[in-house]
């Protein structure tokens, strides 16, 4: 079944690539190339250049999202080096949260990552809320249940209502598609999508579940997110590689287009 009234989303996670010099340029040039206003779009640049971000759209683009890859998870304290929720306010108005490169490198725990999501949304922030499975866990048929741990342990402390009216959304990002040109089938995606909405519903989600947007995240392309997108229960892609160039942001955007037209269509 359609979803008719779910934002269909695409996000650009930059990771650590551009400058504040060139930041602002190239969301210009995304910006201007992805005019769909039925598509929610989002840039992630670095820390260091969402104000170039901000300033860059501001005059030509305000409704392009800007959001921040992380956040930390206190309020504020003695965290050499770190950046709080509080601090992005006025920068970004979306945060990426649990991105595995963050819980394989910085071993951010689901616990953690929970915090990060409180934080996040008591400042305003709408959190894109990252988890997947390994390919061995794959391997082993524990895709669902690895993905179903590590939303019940970022989410449980949470009251459903509150990340719902945030605008919590879910991005299943497959550690072993992140950056390696291999992707998920769109059928495996849709059902990690529909068990991330089951798990939702075990914690006391109810029929808000159904409202959560669910993005697939990659080695997502131009060239096959339509793959993604033709699947009902997928509302849209988190985009690494292919979100710094222009031209694949302008397929991918053209595409989600299609998809939130005819859900707008049948709403
Ligand atoms: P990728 O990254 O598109 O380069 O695979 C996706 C992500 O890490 O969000």
């Amino acid at each position: 079944m359609i979803h008719a009234m779910r934002d269909v989303i695409v996000a650009a996670n930059w990771k650590m690539h551009t400058t504040p010099v060139d930041a602002g340029e190239l969301a210009l040039t995304i910006a201007s190339r992805t005019r769909e206003p039925s598509v929610i779009r989002v840039i992630c640049p670095p820390y260091v250049a969402l104000a170039a971000v901000r300033d860059a759209l501001a005059a030509s683009d305000p409704d392009v999202g800007i959001g921040a890859q992380n956040v930390h998870h206190e309020a504020a304290g003695a965290y050499t080096g770190e950046i709080s929720a509080a601090m992005l306010v006025g920068l970004a108005g979306w945060v990426i949260v649990g991105h595995s490169e963050r819980r394989r490198d910085f071993g951010e725990s689901d616990d953690r990552i929970g915090q990060k999501l409180g934080r996040a949304t008591d400042a305003g922030l709408r959190a894109i809320l990252c988890v997947g499975e390994r390919a061995e866990e794959r391997d082993a048929g524990e895709a669902e249940a690895v993905v179903g741990g590590q939303l019940r342990g970022a989410l449980a402390a949470h009251d459903p209502a509150l990340l719902a009216a945030a605008g919590l959304v879910i991005a299943y990002e497959p550690v072993w598609a992140i950056g390696t040109g291999r992707t998920a089938l769109g059928s495996d995606a849709a059902l990690m999508a529909d068990a991330i909405r089951g798990t939702l519903v075990q914690l006391g989600w109810g029929s808000a579940a159904e409202d959560v947007p669910v993005l697939y995240g990659g080695s997502v392309t131009a060239a096959n997110i339509a793959e993604f997108l033709a699947e009902p229960t997928i509302d849209g892609a988190l985009v690494g590689g292919a979100s710094l160039k222009p031209d694949e942001m302008a397929g991918m955007v053209a595409r989600a287009s299609l998809t939130a037209r005819a859900r707008l269509g049948a709403a």
